[in-house]
């Protein structure tokens, strides 16, 4: 998979795209990811990426020039391009994978009060929210987004765990996990998962994540 990451503060990317799963993922060539820093495209004399907004107000907008120059020098036929906005889409587990299953995804991070609202036609991209929150910029949307979609590409998470049995993915939380020590402050790992019974085992795993999902998030459930 490939993704191109368009930002005003590309040193942001530097260590999440250099550890863990996500750096190892591109050191192995499964991801192809390009940071490009959006004021590369600016042309004024101070390379000026946002202004004030018209009608007046706090806070200052991004300049759609910039932007649009930035996305298009990838091409016209550059992937699924996605802007960063607490005003679009929430980012779910059916978007997910729908972003799993594209070759190519172009994330566009805003800033200040957000980007010119021409952009988004511009282009055009979709505006995608990580939640009903607001963040200072698309920057930490952006990794939430290329972390959650890449955790599906195959090899990504390779013998550190699977994702299907991930929260979210049969219509559960995720059921509670164990490792040594057997007690812990007074407290003994369920008998049934020393028990080496894989069926008893495997029951206990969905009760207790039903049990989880009912405490936690009723909502996710048929009477919740
Ligand atoms: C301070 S926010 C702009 C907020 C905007 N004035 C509003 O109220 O909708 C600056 C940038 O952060 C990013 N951002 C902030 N919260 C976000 C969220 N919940 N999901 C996705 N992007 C977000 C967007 O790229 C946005 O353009």
């Amino acid at each position: 998979m490939r993704v191109d990451i368009f930002t005003i503060f590309p040193g942001i990317f530097e260590s999440p795209l250099r550890e863990s799963l996500l750096g190892k993922a591109i050191e192995t060539g499964l991801l192809d990811v390009r940071v490009h820093d959006i004021r590369g495209f600016a042309t004024d004399r101070h390379r000026s990426t946002d202004d004030e907004p018209y009608g007046g107000g706090p806070g200052m907008v991004m300049k759609p020039e910039p932007v649009v120059a930035a996305v298009e020098s990838l091409g016209p036929d550059r992937g699924r391009t996605i802007l960063l906005s607490p005003a679009g889409r929430r980012l779910d587990r059916d978007l997910v994978h729908e972003l799993a299953a594209e070759p190519w995804l172009v994330l566009v991070c805003g800033r200040y009060e957000g980007v010119d609202e021409r952009v988004v036609e511009v282009l055009p991209a979709e505006e995608v929210s990580i939640g009903d929150y607001v963040l200072s910029g698309g920057e930490v949307p952006t990794l939430v987004v290329l972390e959650a979609v890449t955790r599906l590409v195959p090899g990504v998470i390779g013998s550190e765990g699977s994702h299907e049995r991930d929260s979210f993915e049969e219509g559960l939380l995720d059921h509670p996990h164990y490792t040594r020590p057997p007690e812990f402050r007074g407290m003994r790992v369920p008998e049934v998962l020393v028990s080496g019974n894989h069926a008893e085992i495997e029951r206990w795993r969905r009760e207790a994540a039903l049990e989880k999902t009912r405490r936690n998030r009723p909502d996710m459930l048929p009477d919740g």
